[in-house]
């Protein structure tokens, strides 16, 4: 089975490029050997790669510029998935994408499932909900895996900032009326794995089989003062660590360009019953990411 990587730098695409690997040979690519801001080169590098399957890890994730720049976040997260998803289609390919909690307005107070009415609030959620749209418009085997509060340790995020404010910042303020459900990038990529491996032959007709959008992320919920807190307790050794205090704040302390939703944690019931894929809870995957 060949595959075709989309998004191989970002967090997720580089455990794909690196999990995928053991299901057959995969061919990763990302900016600038392809431009999600130009939908119209990509039907002819997917058909120059003739993939037996597609998995798309791009999209334009900086929340608050997207605020500033609505037409190329619009261009990356749905025209472009628009276009891929058209060509996966009429080929018979099987496409894997994501999507995020975002899509969600935050004000259930519980966690979202998928039969949960999307109600995006900023422009990152609405232009992620336009993507997942045109892909259900289009159809065929199509996996949209939403998840929640992706990290890596390889670069940025919310996991590597705490522990770079923790190496100099006595006092660390972070909010805590935020709710979501952080998930590391590598186990979000092997739960990927783990669901095109079921079927390597035909994988076409198994994504067919149970197409349609999943919520899958790490169990349970925290807000970002409690993930920050379990981030400082988990970090191996912490002999690097010069914070004495964490304290809670509210998110109106911190004015940003996009508003975030202040409660979007997944229920992830329907992929365990279905697809088999449960991802350890949150604090127990920051564990092993923290190598504790
Ligand atoms: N991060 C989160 O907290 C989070 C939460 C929920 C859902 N998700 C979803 O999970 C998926 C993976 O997210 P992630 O955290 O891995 O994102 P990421 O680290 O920002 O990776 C996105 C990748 O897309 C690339 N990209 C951006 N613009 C492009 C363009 N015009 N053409 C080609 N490639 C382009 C980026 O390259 P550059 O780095 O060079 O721009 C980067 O390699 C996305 O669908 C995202 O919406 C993420």
């Amino acid at each position: 089975m060949k595959i075709l990587l989309f998004g191989k730098y970002g967090q997720l695409g580089w455990e794909l490029e690196r999990t995928l690997a053991c299901l057959g040979p995969v061919v990763a690519i990302d900016y600038p050997d392809v431009d999600f801001k130009e939908p119209e080169a990509l039907p002819r590098i997917i058909q120059n790669n003739d993939p037996d399957l597609i998995v798309n890890a791009v999209a334009y994730t900086d929340v608050d510029k997207a605020e500033s720049e609505p037409e190329i976040a619009r261009a990356i997260n749905a025209t472009s998935v628009g276009v891929v998803a058209e060509v996966a289609c009429k080929g018979k390919i099987p496409f894997i994408h994501y999507s995020t909690d975002f899509i969600f307005n935050g004000t259930k107070g519980a966690a979202y499932t998928e039969k949960d009415t999307p109600d995006p609030i900023n422009v990152y959620g609405r232009t992620k909900l336009e993507g997942e749209l045109v892909i259900q418009q289009v159809g065929g085997a199509y996996l949209i895996l939403r998840t929640s509060w992706v990290y890596s340790l390889r670069k940025g995020g919310f996991v590597n900032k705490v522990l770079e404010w923790s190496r100099d910042q006595k006092s660390i303020r972070i909010v805590d009326d935020q709710v979501g459900s952080p998930t590391w990038a590598r186990l979000l990529a092997q739960a990927t794995a783990q669901i095109v491996s079921k079927n390597t032959i035909d994988p076409f007709e198994y994504l067919s089989e149970v197409a349609g959008i999943y919520h899958v992320a790490g169990s349970g919920a925290a807000s970002r003062f409690e993930w920050a807190k379990m981030i400082l307790n988990l970090e191996s050794g912490r002999t690097g660590q010069m914070t004495q205090e964490l304290q809670p704040a509210k998110s109106a302390e911190f004015p940003s360009p996009a508003e975030r939703p202040s409660y979007s944690a997944l229920d992830c019931k329907k992929i365990a019953d279905s697809l088999g894929v449960v991802l350890p809870p949150w604090y127990e995957s920051l564990r092993l990411a923290l190598n504790n």
